[in-house]
């Protein structure tokens, strides 16, 4: 039995003073939300960890901690960089690796991406691994090689522990354009074929890329996925709320 995730990637958004406004609402709102189908993850800038951190502990809130990015390396001499063992000290449990903003944005290759992703690992975390083809890569129909190789080239031959997998398309990431529910049914099963044999059938394969609380309920119903990981609406705790209700609703019925 696979535990759907619902994980909210703020980006680089909000401050530290901010960051406490939204995971306040939102604890309020998770009081009023029916939530004990899914696990809630929130994904904060570096710089708010420690504060979102002492407000979840110190509240009881029922929300994980992820990071949005961590260094491949241990400890020393990389400037501007943050050790899975700091954000193990800051009770952070998930990790994104490989963001498509990262290799986009900033080089992230697969190597760095395997790297990474072994780093997070070793240092006892649960990498959130993204994958997603371009627009292009789709037109030309190599899709699904793609982020096979993606996921091979991260995980390699490593065949136990925990890690969930994000299929986020780049044409579908804060576009406004959702994949359709076969598009994402059909990735999550080349996706979760790629995955070794022994962790297959144990890993969320979760869905980004302009999830709404419009949409959210009509993907989780589909059933191929293990719940979501959320851009821009989960900057508005309302709408994040919405979505975690909906798709505790959904996966609750699927059991
Ligand atoms: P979006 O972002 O929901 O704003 O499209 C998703 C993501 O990049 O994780």
């Amino acid at each position: 039995m696979i535990r759907p995730l619902i994980a909210g990637n703020w980006k680089m958004n909000l401050d530290h003073v901010e960051a406490v406004h939204l995971i306040q609402q939102l604890g309020v709102l998770l009081r009023a939300t029916a939530h004990d189908n899914v696990d809630v993850v929130v994904t904060p800038p570096s710089v708010d960890l420690r504060t979102v951190s002492s407000l979840i502990d110190a509240d009881r809130l029922p929300i994980s901690l992820a990071a949005q990015h961590v260094s491949c390396f241990d400890a020393g001499a990389y400037t501007g960089e943050i050790s899975v063992a700091m954000l193990k000290r800051l009770a952070v449990k998930y990790v994104l690796v490989g963001h498509s903003e990262r290799r986009q944005l900033f080089h992230m290759d697969n190597d760095t991406v395997a790297a990474t992703f072994d780093a997070v690992r070793r240092g006892g975390l649960t990498p959130i691994l993204c994958v997603g083809e371009s627009a292009e890569v789709r037109e030309c129909g190599e899709h699904e090689a793609f982020v096979t190789d993606q996921i091979r080239s991260a995980i390699g031959a490593a065949s136990d522990g925990e890690l969930v997998i994000a299929y986020e398309p780049i044409w579908a990431i804060g576009t406004g354009v959702t994949a359709e529910t076969a598009q994402i049914a059909e990735m999550a099963a080349v996706l979760r074929h790629a995955l070794p044999a022994s962790v297959r059938d144990l890993t969320p394969v979760i869905y980004g890329g302009s999830l709404r609380a419009s949409n959210a309920a009509e993907i989780a119903r589909y059933g191929a996925v293990n719940g979501f990981l959320v851009g821009g609406a989960s900057l508005k705790a309302p709408e994040f709320a919405e979505i975690v209700g909906a798709a505790n609703d959904c996966y609750g019925r699927t059991r």
